[in-house]
């Protein structure tokens, strides 16, 4: 097994890191209460730094009601007690970098929590108060103000539920996402103010970065207009004003050498790319990658698209292929639809997990040789399924907003198994964690697969290791028969046989990492992926 890479140290570390993202409730138990907390993150930062990654991105950490997994913040400036402190916080901030290894935090701008003082103090002002202009209050239509003030579509999609809640003194509020997340208003200055004291108040705290989530939801047109058949503007999505919104964050973490990276859903790649303009986000999350299909024309597309839009403005790419909101990528790979979809999620989709690891480990080695950041989320490199929960068990909003339909998204934020023969395998906690583990979770710990050479997580380890012989420069596709992509960088080749029969490999001097063997004559079999030396 390959040596870790230290993290690199220049002010460009984050155009090709390798970031982990950390689901903080679900990573490991320090105190034994059944929820992951930071206390189990800090023991754990060995185990991160030999996986070699550059960075953490934390999900929501502070202080909230949990009622969509901490996306309901109540304080920024507090962390939740469930997770610990933020004296806590500060010297994970600190033991990590002291490893190599940097902070990302996630903000949430679009809402806040329904217990958040801001909202409380609105509901308590009451109408036409200027508490309530900090969100979107507005009396209803119809006689009787009974109906909703407009049509908008929930952004938890499969949801049916509206996205106005009234109250009983008749004022109706909008929360695009749960009842209990509330949409600020962005066109009220004391919101922005208050959320560039946030991103100082952790790059103060020695952050490098900040995921934005929701990232393209926040500005609203003040009319509030029914959702248009093809909107021009849009309502409520990629509107015009965000990106002075945006550039004004950039004076601050720029201040700190601070870095972005936006949750940006946009099916436009030019409309994309303007987020990334040199004044305004760092990076964003490649969603057209993480659903894309496991077909080779189409990944080559969605590579080709990602590189195109994003050259112009000079930000690398992002390369995801999964996080915690999507179902789990040897789980996904294994399935007919091999796409991702959250309009398509249902109970029961039949799944062959052999050939979706087969697959998961090629795309693994596909996403960390091309050019730009690879994001991976916690237990992707433990190759974990997609976790069946109990319908008793299920938590997340997504489910029960959909009216039982969607399986939600706690399938993936199961907690993670470190040691086999542990109760709870070795999560930590004394008791059931928050979701329940499948039976066959201590097959997939740590301890087993750190022993195990043809593991998942040592091919992370090591492919983590290695991938700098890519080194940082562009891609060059190489001719290879049909359903096999080949391309070159530095004095390196990556090559993925997504076809049906073992492709031959092109002239190399050495092969330095497979996903999985070769074949008898050499040859790269079907759902595989090599890392060639030229
Ligand atoms: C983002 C988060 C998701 C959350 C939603 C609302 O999409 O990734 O988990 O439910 O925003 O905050």
């Amino acid at each position: 097994m390959g040596q870790p890479t230290p993290a690199r140290t220049d002010r460009d570390w984050w155009r090709d890191a390798v970031i982990y993202q950390v689901y903080v409730r679900s990573f490991a138990d320090g105190d034994g209460d059944g929820t992951g907390d930071l206390a189990g993150v800090r023991a754990r930062l060995p185990y991160l730094a030999e996986l070699g990654v550059d960075a953490l991105w934390f999900t929501p950490w502070y202080l909230s009601p949990l009622k969509d997994g901490g996306y309901d913040v109540a304080d920024y400036r507090t962390i939740d007690p469930a997770f610990g402190t933020l004296a806590e916080a500060e010297k994970l901030i600190a033991e990590a970098a002291g490893s190599g290894i940097r902070t990302i935090v996630d903000i949430v701008p679009n809402h806040v929590s329904d217990q958040h003082p801001w909202f409380r103090a609105a509901l308590a002002a009451g109408p036409g108060s200027p508490e309530r202009e900090l969100f979107h209050f507005r009396p209803g239509r119809g006689p009787h103000g009974e109906l909703p003030p407009n049509d908008w579509p929930s952004q938890f999609a499969g949801s049916t539920e509206p996205v106005w809640t009234r109250l009983p003194d008749g004022d109706w509020y909008l929360h695009l996402f749960t009842p209990e997340q509330p949409d600020l208003n962005w066109a009220h200055p004391a919101v922005r103010r208050e959320h560039e004291e946030i991103l100082r108040f952790w790059f103060e705290r020695g952050v490098a970065g900040v995921r934005i989530d929701s990232a393209a939801l926040l500005a609203k047109d003040p009319d509030l207009p029914d959702l248009a058949a093809d909107p021009e503007p849009h309502p409520f999505l990629d509107r015009d004003e965000l990106h002075d919104i945006y550039r004004s964050w950039r004076r601050v973490a720029d201040e700190y050498d601070g870095v972005f990276v936006g949750e940006v859903w946009l099916p436009d790649p030019e409309r994309f790319a303007r987020y990334l303009r040199p004044d305004e986000l760092h990076t964003a999350f490649n969603f057209s990658f993480l659903t894309c299909p496991w077909d080779a024309g189409r990944l080559r597309a969605a590579i080709d698209t990602t590189l195109a839009e994003h050259a112009p403005v000079g930000a690398p790419a992002t390369w995801v292929l999964c996080n915690h909101d999507v179902t789990r990528t040897v789980t996904r790979y294994g399935r007919a639809d091999t796409a991702f979809d959250f309009a398509t999620k249902a109970f029961g989709t039949p799944t062959d997990l052999a050939l979706g690891t087969r697959r998961a480990r090629a795309a693994a080695l596909l996403s960390l040789a091309l050019p730009g950041a690879v994001y991976l989320y916690q237990g992707e490199e433990l190759g974990l399924p997609e976790a069946g929960i109990p319908l008793e068990s299920i938590q997340d909003p997504m489910h029960f907003r959909s009216g039982g339909t969607d399986p939600g998204r706690d399938g993936c934020r199961v907690p993670l198994p470190w040691a086999a023969d542990l109760p709870y395998a070795g999560f930590g906690s004394r008791e059931e964690p928050w979701l329940p583990q499948p039976a066959d979770w201590p097959s997939y710990a740590v301890d087993r697969q750190r022993r195990d050479p043809h593991s998942m997580l040592s091919l992370y380890r090591t492919a983590i290791a290695l991938r700098r012989v890519f080194g940082d420069g562009p891609l060059t596709w190489l001719p290879a028969p049909d359903g096999v992509l080949a391309f070159a960088r530095a004095d390196a080749l990556c090559v993925v046989n997504l076809s049906a029969t073992p492709a031959p490999l092109p002239a190399h001097s050495r092969l330095l990492l497979g996903s999985g063997p070769l074949d008898d004559t050499g040859r790269l079999p079907r759902d595989t992926a090599a890392w060639l030396r030229v």
